[in-house]
């Protein structure tokens, strides 16, 4: 297995910080998987994307569900084809080979050239899953009883593994991964990320709109708070449906697309009634008021 090194630098696309840049490139230095934590909407999966694109290599995806086990991603013995080609198909059924098919994981072992596995959303499936994974990704290999086949990575694939934090991982799982917790992106980051997806849309529309998703992150009580990709959303539907600039903070116009559930609904136009959104800054730290 080659070992080649790499510099993550970023893509035009993706606004990554100095601090997960680097905890990228110490991760591929070191051959271990990174593991990313934060809410939902801060990038994660995307971040994968950008490091693939960046660096020029292939990107392979597993998404993972509550049904998800370790096998899938190694391997897969499909004995119903091969049952049914015994009784009606007029070839060899003998050579095992041919019913075995790669999961993710294998996929990304097999590649001749060196790929991103984003292993998306880990803590989705039970607590078992990621222990499973411990010998197939510390070897970057995996046996297969049925033929006999050990399947060894040709080249060292870089190992994402993205988790919105709903379970805490096995400590033995952690102390293999290089572990970054994405924060809520700052308003600055934020409206560098908002720019880089749309690019010409009227700054003040988007300080407006901004002022008003701060302080709706601000209030308590919220189930879901608006994340990333509903402000997004947000300014383009603001821009496509003409709002004019004034409503946005006194009025938050077409609050659907940010909020989720009727119960947050209720908080935020209650609160409406009793402040605007308004920000002072102090000492650099944003305060609502
Ligand atoms: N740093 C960033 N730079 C550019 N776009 C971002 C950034 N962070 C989040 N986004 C955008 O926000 C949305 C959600 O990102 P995603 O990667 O799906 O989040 P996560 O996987 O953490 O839930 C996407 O549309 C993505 O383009
Ligand atoms: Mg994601």
């Amino acid at each position: 297995m080659q070992v080649e090194v790499r510099e993550f630098k970023g893509t035009a696309d993706y606004i990554v910080s100095e601090d997960l840049r680097n905890s990228v490139n110490v991760s591929m230095a070191l051959g271990r998987p990174l593991l990313i934590k934060g809410e939902p909407g801060t990038g994660k999966t995307m971040l994968a994307k950008s490091i693939a694109e960046g660096l020029g290599l292939k990107l392979i995806i597993w998404n993972i569900k509550s049904t998800t086990k370790a096998q899938d991603g190694l391997y897969v013995y499909d004995t119903v084809q091969r049952l049914y080609d015994s009784q009606f198909g007029d070839h060899n059924v003998s050579d095992i080979s041919q019913y075995i098919k790669m999961g993710k994981l294998g996929e990304a072992f097999l590649s001749d050239k060196p790929v991103v596995l984003l292993i998306d959303e880990i803590d989705k499936a039970d607590l078992e899953f990621p222990n499973d994974l411990l010998w197939e990704l510390d070897m970057m290999s995996f046996y297969i009883p049925e033929t006999g086949v050990t399947v060894t990575a040709k080249q060292r694939p870089i190992v994402i593994i993205t988790s919105n934090a709903e379970k805490e991982l096995p400590d033995a799982f952690l102390r293999r991964c290089i572990f970054h917790y994405i924060n809520f992106p700052e308003p600055e980051m934020m409206a560098n990320i908002v720019n880089v997806h749309h690019p010409h849309l009227e700054d003040k529309l988007v300080s407006e709109a901004m002022e008003a998703f701060y302080w709706i992150r601000s209030l308590s009580g919220l189930q879901k708070p608006p994340s990333t990709s509903e402000l997004l959303d947000w300014v383009q539907a603001l821009t496509v449906g003409g709002v004019s600039l004034e409503k946005i903070r006194k009025e938050i116009p077409l609050l659907g697309v940010l909020i989720k559930k009727n119960q947050d609904f209720d908080v935020i136009i209650s609160r409406l009634h009793t402040q605007t959104p308004n920000k002072t800054t102090t000492k650099g730290q944003n305060v609502w008021r």
